[in-house]
């Protein structure tokens, strides 16, 4: 039988009846997948590992906890031997045989009729690797091929453009804080994909690097904006790729709607009829500080987080935030777009009742190859940011988490 390679199919199950014999690791395993394609689960084992346990609980399979029996095959289509009887398992596969169902065995891959394949799922494609014949059955292997285009898939770096179902617009990615791996898998794929991205100074440049040649990057910043605002001319190179029936990634630094205007992208795509899809990122307000190892929150220091733009200063009248009040929170305070305006935040808060020791963290480029952080207090920060040469992009952290550490000892509230 396994002097010829196995044929391989994708089996409709929905409805239809599996039969499992044997409740342990290997049913464990691979029940969820069955479950998953509808099959209708009939499982045959005295005992069962707390797992199967429970989805027999959840009604998800049926158990009848009892020993294999002559004529449990009788209805099914598909079969999975998993018993740790050899006699038994050897029986059940002469009754398979007699039904003319297939069967997988988990002890004995050379008498199965049918061999599960390593799969994995990347975006509505089911990628399954089956080895070539029983002898040469490295399941380690089949399993790494498996993960190798399954991660290639879903990071990009194995790209299958889609031929049937890609339709022009835009993708609105947020590309996190700076370092190329923490983009998100959509994000990646995405712009695997584009035909255009358009992209500003922040976020994983480096990504940029590994687009194909054909793949037009468009600087945001030295978008001609002529009689335009700067935003105007980025949503109008938007809709004009996209009218083309490219598809165009926008790509952001962090999140695409934290002080990234994304939200005003999305309605100037709305009002010229291009479809639009947001792709979270991770904002830098909270990566940042994390890698530089401060948590934004701490059990027992700080149980909320505010994150406040520091792009205008507080004693300008265009600022829509209540400093008066940010003072008088316990919790800690993110500051973005906050170097040049530090010093003025810093008295204000003071004023408004803030210790002068609260500290403080500066963390500069975070994520990348640039990273560093510089601590300061709030009286000192103005002074720290111009003797240390601070430069943006910069995230503020103020409160105490900025000194908690790992080798902090764990709070007892
Ligand atoms: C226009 S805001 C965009 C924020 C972005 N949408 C986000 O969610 O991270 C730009 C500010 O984010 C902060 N920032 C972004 N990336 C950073 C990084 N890698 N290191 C430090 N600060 C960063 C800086 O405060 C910078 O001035």
């Amino acid at each position: 039988m396994a002097e010829h390679p196995a044929y391989p199919v994708g089996l409709r199950l929905t409805g239809r009846r599996v039969v499992v014999l044997g409740g342990g690791q290997v049913a464990q395993r691979r029940l969820p997948a069955l479950i998953a394609a509808g099959a209708d689960v009939l499982l045959v084992s005295p005992e069962a590992t707390p797992s199967v346990e429970a989805m027999a609980d959840a009604g998800e399979i049926t158990w009848q906890q009892r020993p294999y029996a002559q004529g449990d095959l009788a209805d099914a289509w598909y079969a999975l031997i998993a018993t740790g009887d050899a006699e038994a398992n050897t029986a059940a596969s002469a009754e398979a045989e007699r039904h003319r169902v297939w069967c997988v065995r988990s002890d004995d891959a050379d008498r199965a009729t049918a061999w599960t394949p390593a799969t994995g799922h990347s975006e509505g494609v089911t990628v399954a690797v089956l080895t070539t014949d029983a002898k040469g059955r490295d399941p380690r292997h089949t399993a790494a091929i498996r993960d190798a285009v399954v991660e290639g898939l879903r990071d990009g770096t194995l790209v299958a453009p889609h031929h049937r179902t890609r339709t022009p617009g835009v993708a609105l990615v947020g590309g996190g804080p700076g370092d190329p791996d923490l983009i998100t898998v959509r994000g990646r794929r995405l712009l695997a994909e584009a035909d255009v991205v358009i992209t500003d100074h922040l976020g994983p440049r480096d990504l940029l690097a590994e687009l194909s040649p054909s793949v037009e990057v468009i600087d945001a910043a030295k978008l001609p904006f002529g009689r335009f605002m700067a935003q105007e001319a980025i949503n109008d190179a938007l809709i004009e790729h996209a009218r083309k029936g490219k598809s165009v990634v926008r790509l952001k630094g962090g999140d695409p709607f934290v002080y990234g205007r994304g939200m005003e992208e999305v309605q100037a795509l709305a009002e010229a009829g291009i479809p639009c899809t947001v792709v979270p990122g991770i904002s830098s307000s909270i990566s940042v500080p994390g890698a530089a190892g401060i948590p934004v929150t701490h059990r027992g220091v700080a149980h909320e987080f505010t994150v406040v733009s520091g792009h205008i200063a507080p004693d300008d009248e265009r600022s829509l935030v209540d400093w008066p009040s940010l003072a008088k929170l316990t919790g800690t305070l993110v500051i973005l777009m906050g170097v040049s305006t530090i010093g003025k935040v810093a008295e204000t808060l003071i004023a408004h009742g803030k210790s002068p020791d609260a500290p403080v963290a500066l963390i500069q480029e975070g994520t990348t190859a640039g990273q560093r952080r510089v601590d300061a207090t709030l009286a000192t920060v103005a002074e720290t940011v111009r003797t240390e040469d601070v430069k943006p992009p910069a995230v503020i952290v103020i409160g105490e988490v900025v000194k908690v550490g790992p080798t902090a000892p764990a709070p007892r509230k």
